[in-house]
């Protein structure tokens, strides 16, 4: 490695470390998330995400995924914090909207789930009154796309007592970190070094891929959803899956290896899948063609 090399590796690792307790998905995660989601949108819901779009976009919703994460430290959204996990009761491995949506002062509808209503409804409304200046579609987007994503992220349906993995302190390999770094980042960052070249839109192809051929069985179940929007059940396969993975042999102090990378990345992969597929379902969904007045 050369010393500019270096040097930027250092810095990127520098920041990476302070910001790990407090992201979702890592920046990655979010960024496969709304490519896969890009392929599968309608001409309509494509049109409508890109009228919404800020200009820092450039057009491409997977360039503002990540922006709930880097806003959350800010004075002005301090607010939206909770809404980008649901704890659990600890152990019990199970969720219900009624009993765990709320955020740590006991606020009901104040977590991921509830998020995902409120924001989807949002734009749902704000479609069909493009004058009502109610709400700020630009963010709702942003925070949707984004909350979809974190809700498949096992840990950000946790438990309460260890914040989702945030206080068991590992190793990922050499590294001193905690497990739910594990799931948001380090799984996915060892992954694109091990076998993409670290070229994210190769992993990205190859879930495309894996959508349409292994997995193409599975996709319709994946799909299926009778609401606007179906969060919860999407909880619930998280909570299965982080004690059923995540937690499993993670316990405080241990070292987290190969026996652990490779047997949760396919789980990782499938979440991602998951996500951006659900994603894409839901702007469909939201961004259908408007009925004309002929029709009516
Ligand atoms: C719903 O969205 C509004 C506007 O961003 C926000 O103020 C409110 O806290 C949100 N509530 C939930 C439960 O997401
Ligand atoms: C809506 O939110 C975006 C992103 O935060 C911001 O840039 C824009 O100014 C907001 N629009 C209005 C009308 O407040
Ligand atoms: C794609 O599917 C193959 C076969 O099931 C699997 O070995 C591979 O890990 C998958 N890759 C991704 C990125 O999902």
């Amino acid at each position: 490695m050369g010393g500019f090399e270096l040097k930027w590796f250092v810095g990127v690792a520098v920041v990476l470390m302070m910001v790990q307790n407090i992201l979702g998905w890592g920046k990655e995660g979010h960024y496969i998330i709304c490519k896969i989601a890009e392929e599968y949108l309608t001409e309509d819901a494509l049109a409508a995400v890109k009228a919404l779009l800020p200009d820092q976009a450039e057009g491409d919703l997977a360039a503002v995924c990540s922006w709930p994460d880097e806003v959350r430290r800010h004075y002005h959204y301090r607010w939206s914090s909770p809404l980008h996990y649901v704890d659990t009761p600890d152990f019990l491995c199970n969720y219900k909207y009624c009993r765990d949506c709320h955020d740590g002062h006991g606020l009901k509808d104040r977590c991921v789930t509830g998020a995902i209503y409120n924001y989807s409804m949002q734009l749902s409304q704000g479609y069909y009154d493009l004058n009502s200046e109610k709400y700020n579609l630009t963010e709702a987007l942003m925070f949707l796309s984004h909350f979809v994503g974190d809700v498949h992220q096992p840990l950000h349906v946790g438990f309460t007592g260890d914040l989702g993995g945030n206080s068991i302190i590992v190793r990922w390999y050499r590294r001193k970190t905690n497990l739910h770094h594990v799931w948001d980042n380090m799984i996915i960052e060892s992954a694109l070094k091990k076998y993409y070249k670290s070229d994210i839109m190769l992993m990205t192809q190859v879930l495309l891929k894996n959508i349409t051929h292994e997995w193409s069985d599975d996709v319709p179940s994946w799909e299926d959803c009778k609401e606007m929007v179906c969060p919860d059940p999407y909880a619930s396969e998280s909570i299965r899956l982080a004690c059923k993975f995540a937690y499993r042999n993670a316990t405080p102090g241990s070292t987290l290896t190969d026996d652990y990378f490779l047997s949760r990345l396919p789980v990782v992969e499938k979440r991602l899948a998951q996500g951006g597929v659900r994603l894409a379902e839901v702007l469909n969904r939201i961004f259908t063609k408007k009925p004309s007045v002929a029709a009516q």
